[in-house]
């Protein structure tokens, strides 16, 4: 038998034990179809004070304390724990504790505030992992990182660790979710990253005088990803790079563009133990209970049932475009439609949101805060969702309004692009409904598409029955990531590009 591949899956959330994000659902769902496909893949994550909370809200198993070892950050002895868990689905999960950078309430911060010490926490985290593979004697093939807290981790492989007996044949394979979160930090936390100061230039990781997490793993890691094909090309461009783009297109034959998945166990409207009804492309008549709960959940005006809801479930940041449906609100919930809008985020955007709800009792149905099972509710019980981002990598929630026969209105951008296809009412072909400008009157136009057809019954069952039968299960994504690990083991140890670059890495931001 072949021998089986090892990876070392390294992310700063996975659901459901923290979760801020749409890569908290890949860190869970990727590492278990690949397992499912004969992959040796461990998880690690820091053990956040919150993981300890939602083990137990999750019935889990409680974590096995193990080895402890010692880290240096910054010329100082940092104690450091390692535990041993699953994850649901079986995925053998280490947790890293330390009392002082993980004993928090947040993620990367409280109250939408990033903690001031994200650089140590997670200098920290990356610079931990050769000493915790010792500790459980783990040998990876790959260490596959995810997003800047973890962007050293490709850099150290090169340099500080490249001859330990242990990691000198582990490759490298870095995945780019968000480009615009990038760890840039100021001069002066150089140091504590412990790598040569040579580096330190703008062919390295100096990034406009900064120290960048990301554009170390862009540099070096032996294969760079990103979540969709489209959002592949995108991030080469100075519109979506963050400017990232020209050090990501010297490294263009190395950058690959992976759809993400959904689980379609967790996201099924036939078994969801979330949703008030369950239905199927073949039945759907629970999804008007659905609307009926969603209603009442949200407090919206039954006596407008008849018309569409329009649901929205998203980070609120600029990055979502919500702003945009603003000038459309009065209108909207005047003459046309009802929304459900779960949210949170920055505060502009609350407070914008809390202030239309209170103009529009009973047909603008807000709810701020992190809400798993209402996510679920919405999915299900509205009609129409909307996703007006500026820009989506991948985007999951378009994804989930497909299976639960909601008809997506997506910006075309990145990963919506990607997945929804325009319907077209003469040949009954198509999923959703896109607007290519990301301003008010464009999306109004493919708003106003959606809703104008949601009268029209039977060419509306045939949208929902297309929808409904799309598939984009993590099998596929994960078959397409086995195929790059492959590959991986199959190059020279040392990647194409060497090292730093020399060319194109400085731009004008
Ligand atoms: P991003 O990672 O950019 O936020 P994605 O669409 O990839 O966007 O993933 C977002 C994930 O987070 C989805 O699973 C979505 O359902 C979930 N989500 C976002 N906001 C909330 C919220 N307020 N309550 C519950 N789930 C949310
Ligand atoms: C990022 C992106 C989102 C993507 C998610 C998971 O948060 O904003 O588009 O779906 O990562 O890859």
């Amino acid at each position: 038998m072949a021998k089986k591949l090892k990876v070392l899956y390294l992310t700063p959330e996975a659901a459901p034990l923290a979760k801020t994000g749409g890569l908290a659902d890949v860190a869970l769902f990727l590492p278990k179809s690949l397992r499912e496909l004969g992959v040796d893949i461990r998880v690690l994550m820091p053990f956040y004070q919150l993981v300890r909370e939602k083990i137990r809200d999750n019935g889990l198993p409680a974590p096995k304390p193990g080895p402890r070892f010692t880290v240096i950050v910054h010329g100082e002895l940092t104690p450091a724990r390692v535990h041993t868990a699953k994850l649901p689905g079986g995925v053998t999960l280490y947790l890293l504790e330390n009392e002082r950078f993980f004993s928090r309430a947040g993620v990367y911060g409280e109250a939408g505030f990033d903690y001031p010490d994200n650089h140590l926490r997670f200098i920290f985290f990356s610079a931990s992992v050769r000493a915790l593979l010792k500790a459980v004697d783990f040998t990876p093939d790959i260490i596959h990182a995810n997003e800047w807290p973890t962007g050293l981790v490709p850099a150290y492989l090169k340099t500080l660790w490249k001859d330990s007996p242990r990691l000198k044949g582990t490759r490298s394979l870095f995945t780019i979710h968000n480009v615009a979160y990038q760890g840039n930090f100021p001069l002066d936390v150089y140091p504590a990253t412990s790598l040569p100061w040579e580096l330190f230039s703008p062919a390295g990781v100096e990034f406009y005088g900064w120290v960048s997490f990301l554009k170390a793993a862009v540099l070096f890691a032996d294969l760079l990803t990103t979540v969709s094909p489209s959002h592949r090309e995108e991030i080469m461009t100075p519109e979506f790079g963050f400017g990232m783009d020209g050090v990501l297109r010297e490294r263009k034959a190395s950058l690959m563009g992976v759809l993400n998945g959904v689980d379609y166990k967790t996201w099924n409207p036939e078994a969801d133990p979330h949703i008030p009804a369950k239905f199927s492309a073949a039945n759907v008549a629970g999804k008007k209970r659905c609307k009926k709960r969603l209603i009442e959940e949200l407090g919206l005006d039954p006596s407008l049932g008849a018309r569409p809801i329009i649901g929205m479930v998203s980070r609120l940041a600029r990055q979502k475009g919500i702003d945009l449906i603003f000038p459309l609100l009065g209108h909207l919930l005047r003459n046309e439609a009802l929304l459900a809008v779960l949210g949170s985020g920055e505060g502009w955007l609350e407070e914008r949101l809390s202030a239309a709800a209170t103009e529009n009792p009973g047909r603008l149905g807000l709810k701020l805060g992190f809400d798993e099972g209402l996510a679920h509710r919405i999915e299900a019980g509205a009609d129409l969702f909307l996703m007006p981002s500026r820009y989506e990598p991948c985007g999951l929630n378009q994804l989930y309004s497909l299976r639960y026969g909601t008809a997506p209105v997506v910006a075309a951008t990145g990963g919506l692009k990607d997945t929804v296809e325009e319907f077209d009412p003469k040949t009954g072909e198509g999923t959703g409904f896109m607007f290519h400008e990301p301003a008010t009157e464009s999306l109004a136009l493919a708003l106003g598409k959606g809703l104008a057809l949601f009268g029209a019954k039977s060419i509306w069952r045939k949208l929902i029955r297309n929808a409904m039968g799309r598939d984009f299960s993590w099998e596929r994504a994960a078959g397409a990531y086995l195929e790059l690990y492959e590959g991986l083991m199959l190059r020279d140890t040392e990647p194409a590009e060497k090292g730093p670059v020399s060319r194109g890495t400085r731009r004008t931001p």
